[in-house]
């Protein structure tokens, strides 16, 4: 049957572009056969939503043409504020039982309605409460349905077949942490923070079991906005300069306006990161790695490792792949490597 075993593209439909990752697993280790990105114009993604389907569609098919791409089955990838992840507390039920019961437990648990929503769940520990009545706690994904056929039907639209929708944030840690993989233990628990444009996905996992998820809108392009509204300059021209800041040119205004931006992610973050510490099971985090584009943010890395106390790394999404048959220079898979993860993490599943 032509298609049936067509390889799986992970393709991550961002703030700022679009970008499709196809990877192989042979004896010989991961190879990346394909990657590539097309860039969105303004507004067909808002907070991780899409709201020009026709522009984004549109973006893939130029994607799909341009890097010759030849499976179109795609994997897509979740991130926005109609997607929650919450940790919730109930009554022991073994697990085909809470399975079948999955909409009535979980109704009183999510804010949207749980007959326009897509239920996931994954089941974290059972434990006995004081009352010695024997307990259960789950990891429930609740995304809203409309929202997922928005993604399903902008990816059909451009030809492609989807075959699957993961969590973004699940996706970009397996890309970036071989501790998220379960290839190397730890003790403690490993936060992940993807840094987008508009969008800052954070994971906290133990040994891969995820146990916290969280999507803010914050992400780089906040400095980008205050760099353009604070000196009255259009947006493109504001991003310049944030870049030519990173390589260390501009004025003291515009280094103090970028450190606002920064500390006001760093203080989301911690926001996060503090709620996640104030669970009851939860474990002191040991390590810290981020990704994406706005955590290129010049500072950010700096601040973000004095506010959590801790060392933090950098993924990097490409390191174990042999990136040959991509076509893409060593320069060119170093440039890219922070903006891959989702793709890549939704293309290695
Ligand atoms: N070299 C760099 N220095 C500083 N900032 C950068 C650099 N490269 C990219 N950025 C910033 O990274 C952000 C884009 O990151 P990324 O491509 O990961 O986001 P996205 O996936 O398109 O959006 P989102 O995940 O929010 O939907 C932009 O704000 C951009 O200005
Ligand atoms: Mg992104």
């Amino acid at each position: 049957m032509p298609g049936a075993s067509a390889p799986t593209v992970g393709l991550d439909i961002g703030t700022s572009a679009v970008r499709a990752a196809q990877v192989t697993r042979s004896r010989a280790g991961l190879k990346l056969v394909s990657f590539g990105q097309a860039a969105l114009p303004q507004g067909a993604v808002v907070d991780g939503e899409i709201r020009d389907a026709g522009a984004v569609s549109q973006a893939i098919s130029q994607l799909w043409k341009r890097v010759k791409i030849r499976s179109k089955k795609v994997i897509l990838g979740i991130a926005n504020q109609r997607v929650v992840v919450r940790q919730i507390e109930l009554p022991f039920l073994e697990e085909k039982e809470f399975r079948a019961s999955l909409q009535f437990q979980v109704a009183d648990h999510i804010p949207m309605p749980v007959d326009s929503a897509e239920l996931d769940y994954q089941i974290i520990d059972d434990y006995s409460d004081k009352d010695g009545q024997r307990m259960m706690r789950v990891l429930l994904v609740a995304a809203a349905s409309e929202m997922v056929e928005s993604f399903v039907e902008t990816a059909s639209a451009a030809g492609m077949s989807p075959a699957g929708v993961d969590l973004a944030p699940f996706a970009i840690a397996r890309a970036v942490s071989p501790n998220a993989r379960g290839e190397s233990g730890a003790a403690g628990a490993e936060a992940v923070v993807d840094v987008g444009a508009t969008v800052t996905n954070i994971v906290v996992h133990h040994n891969g079991e995820p146990r916290f998820v969280r999507i803010l809108l914050v992400g780089g392009d906040d400095a980008t906005a205050s760099l353009a509204k604070d000196l009255d300059v259009p947006f493109e021209e504001a991003e310049a300069m944030k870049l030519d800041l990173a390589h260390g040119v501009g004025t003291e205004e515009m280094k103090n306006l970028i450190s606002g931006r920064v500390d006001n992610l760093v203080n989301e973050i911690r926001g996060s990161v503090d709620y996640y510490l104030s669970q009851e099971n939860s474990e002191s985090i040991s390590s810290v790695v981020v990704t994406g584009g706005g955590s290129l943010t010049p500072g950010f890395t700096e601040r973000l490792g004095q506010v959590l106390h801790s060392d933090i790394s950098r993924g990097a999404a490409l390191v174990d792949m042999n990136t040959k048959k991509s076509g893409l220079t060593d320069e060119q898979i170093a440039e890219v490597e922070p903006m891959a993860a989702a793709a890549v993490g939704l293309a290695r599943a």
